[in-house]
Parts: structure tokens; C-alpha cells; sequence
């Protein structure tokens, strides 16, 4: 079969992602524990890069000793975080692939064990995946942590990344914020969309006035929460709209997350999560990334040619063989380690990190 959407370039502003496939962001917890790169988190990266990837973001990195998915995972708040980040960006570069960077913080759902001295969420109370109550940040909080967004993604762009995607999807801080289920703030940044919208929209003009005009800017977000009162499509669209204008690049499209428990992979598994890319994408003016239990690269070219996205992230199929799309490319298919969808690599927060059930070398 043919690929002619799959293998067409894309260009946003001046970077061209030479193909349409994406590695999403997977926390790998494979940095050191200062959130330093390493050796096993430079190679897992590189792997997938040089592996006919267009794009590939490195997942979930820290704004803060504080904000982190992992006890291994990767930052990007300091200098030194800067310089050791260059050589992983370097190595995705140099494999062909276009470098990015997640930014997060975990905020209420957070392994409790790296949130510090606390919690921390929109408001006092607990996701419905634990009982710990957070404290509600006060709006001198919340312009501190707008101004460790704004800092990492600089640093991001000194360290050589090509594109930073602000994590605004899977229950974490930026989600809550603009969840109507987990903000219940009566403040500028509660209660209507444009008030939930707002500390991401901060964050973007922000960023944007560091990083300059040429720089690409993305967000993930889950569009549908899957939890009763949270965000819906409709809402999503609205607020997408708005961060166009505060200079948004490119939406990735996911759903639900911690909250919503299960339903994330189980709507991944059915094709759900495309389906929703597909609702974001109707006229709208920017591109969108899709995601979501993809395992072949027809899948891609369908999703592609259906005007569902313009581009199509592939996570746990990488993770399972990084060659994926280069054997079928070459026509050796038959050679594919599959993902068998068993979970067992899911979000490790502690040592020793991500490991697959099919793929020993990683
Ligand atoms: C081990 C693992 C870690 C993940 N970490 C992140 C993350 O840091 N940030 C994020 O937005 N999504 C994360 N995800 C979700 C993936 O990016 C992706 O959306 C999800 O796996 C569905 O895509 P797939 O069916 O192609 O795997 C993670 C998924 C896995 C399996
Ligand atoms: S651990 Fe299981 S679900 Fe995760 S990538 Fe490997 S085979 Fe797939």
C-alpha cells in the first residue's frame, strides 16, 4: 500500500516535519533524579527518531522541582537542565525527526511523594481517582507557576527544541484548570470558559512574546474529559478558538485521564480519541495532531485522508517496536513487534521506569 498523505510534509511556520507520523509524549522516567537527561533517555528517544518519526515529543517535563510525573523524570526549569537537554534534542534532530518538548505540571493528581510540602490544584477538592485534597492556589501562586511555564518553554527553545506543547490534557494541572469539574474557583480564573481558559491563555501570549514569532506552539488537551460536569467538545472548541488567538500552533487532541480512570485506553483501543480529532478539526485554522490505539500505518493514511488531523501520533506501537513505521515502509511488516495493549509501561512514577512487555531493550 501506499502512504501519499502519511509520507507529505508539513510546514508550520519555518520548521517542516518531513512526514504526518508523531511520538507523543510518554513519561518514560529514564532522566536522572535532578531531571537531568541520560544515556537510556537519550538512546529510547533516538531510537523512535531515526525511525521515519516527523515529529517527536519528549514527554512530560518538569517546570519545577515540584510539578514532576516521576521521580526520574525530565526538567527543563535550569540551566543545567538546559545543557543536558541539548543533547537530546540534538540526537532527535539529528535522527531526522523534529524535537519537542511536553511542559507540566501534575498539580491535584501528582504522586503526593514529589508534590512537596503540598498538593496543589484550581481548587480544594480531591480528582475522583483519590481522596487527597488539594490546596487552592491563590492568584499570587497561580502568576508564579505561569511564570515557570513561560521559563521552561525558553528554556526548551535554548536547549534546541523546535516546538513546545503545554500540557493541557489527563487531569493534570492545566486540565483542572480548565475543567468546569474540577474548577470551582469564583475568581478571574473560575467559572466562565473564558475564566478557565485563562491561565493557559497567559501562559501562551506569554511564551509567545519570549520565544518569538517563528517558534511552534502546541497544546494537548482533553477535549472530553469522560467525567460527569467536565469538558465536552463544544467547550473545548470554544477555548481552542480562543488560544489561537494568543498565538497556538497546533492542537493535540486527546481525552479523558487520572479522572476518568480507564475510559482514556479504552477510547483509545476503539478509534474514540480520532474520532473526537476529527470534531476538533472542522474548520478549524490551525493543525491537529490525532492519537489513539494506531498500530498500522493505514490507520494513519485513513485518519489523514478522512480530514480527521493533519498529523497521527503513534505511542505505544513505537514504544513496543521504535521501527515500526520503517518496516512497513520497506515492506517488511511481517517483522513488526506489536503492541499487545497489556498496560504494563503505563506512567511509572518511581524508579526504574518504563519498561515493555514485548521490548527488552528499552
Ligand atoms: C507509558 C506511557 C506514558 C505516557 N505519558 C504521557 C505523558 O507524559 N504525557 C501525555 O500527554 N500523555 C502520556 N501518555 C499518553 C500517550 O501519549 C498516548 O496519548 C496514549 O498512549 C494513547 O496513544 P497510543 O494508543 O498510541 O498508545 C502516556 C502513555 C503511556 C503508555
Ligand atoms: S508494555 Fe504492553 S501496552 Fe505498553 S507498549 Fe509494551 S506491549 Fe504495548
Amino acid at each position: 500500500m501506499d502512504y501519499p498523505r502519511l509520507s507529505s510534509p508539513l510546514t508550520i511556520k519555518n520548521t517542516t516535519f518531513k512526514n504526518r507520523i508523531v511520538f507523543p509524549p510518554v513519561q518514560t522516567n529514564y532522566a536522572a533524579p535532578n531531571g537531568e537527561t541520560t544515556e537510556r533517555h537519550i538512546n529510547f528517544y533516538e531510537g523512535i527518531a531515526k525511525n521515519n518519526v516527523g515529529l517527536t515529543i519528549v514527554g512530560a517535563a518538569g517546570i519545577s522541582p515540584f510539578s514532576r510525573l516521576g521521580d526520574h523524570a525530565f526538567c527543563l526549569y535550569d540551566d543545567q537542565h538546559v545543557q543536558s537537554g541539548r543533547e537530546l534534542f540534538e540526537a532527535i534532530r539529528k535522527g531526522g525527526s523534529v524535537p519537542a518538548v511536553q511542559i507540566n505540571h501534575g498539580g491535584r493528581v501528582m504522586n503526593p511523594k514529589l508534590a512537596g510540602d503540598k498538593l496543589i490544584g484550581p481548587s480544594a477538592i480531591p480528582s475522583p481517582s483519590t481522596d487527597r485534597i488539594p490546596h487552592e492556589l491563590t492568584v499570587e501562586e497561580i502568576e508564579e507557576i505561569i511564570g515557570q511555564f513561560v521559563l521552561t518553554a525558553e528554556n526548551a527553545k535554548k536547549a534546541g527544541a523546535r516546538l513546545v506543547e503545554l500540557h493541557g490534557a489527563h487531569s493534570f494541572l492545566l486540565n483542572q484548570f480548565m475543567s468546569p469539574a474540577a474548577n470551582k474557583r469564583t475568581d478571574q480564573y473560575g467559572g466562565s470558559t473564558e475564566n478557565r481558559a485563562r491561565m493557559v491563555r497567559e501562559i501562551l501570549k506569554k511564551i509567545r512574546q519570549r520565544v518569538g514569532e517563528d517558534f511552534v506552539l502546541g497544546l494537548r488537551m482533553s477535549v472530553e474529559e469522560f467525567v460527569e460536569g467536565g469538558l465536552t467538545v463544544q467547550e473545548s472548541r470554544e477555548m481552542i478558538k480562543m488560544f489561537i488567538e494568543d498565538g497556538l500552533d497546533i492542537i493535540h487532541v486527546s481525552g479523558g485521564g487520572v479522572d476518568s480512570g480507564p475510559k482514556m485506553i479504552q477510547a483509545a483501543e476503539k478509534g474514540d480519541l480520532i474520532k473526537l480529532a476529527g470534531r476538533i478539526k472542522k474548520d478549524m485554522n490551525i493543525p491537529v495532531i490525532a492519537v489513539g490505539g494506531v498500530l498500522k500505518l493505514e490507520q494513519v493514511e485513513n485518519a489523514l485522508q478522512e480530514e480527521l488531523a493533519d498529523m497521527v501520533a503513534i505511542g505505544r506501537g513505537l514504544i513496543a517496536d521504535p521501527e515500526l513505521v520503517t518496516k512497513t515502509i520497506e515492506g517488511r511488516s511481517e517483522e513488526i513487534v506489536e503492541c499487545t495493549g497489556c498496560m504494563q509501561c503505563f506512567m511509572p512514577s518511581e524508579d526504574p521506569g518504563m519498561a515493555c512487555a514485548v521490548n527488552e531493550n528499552i
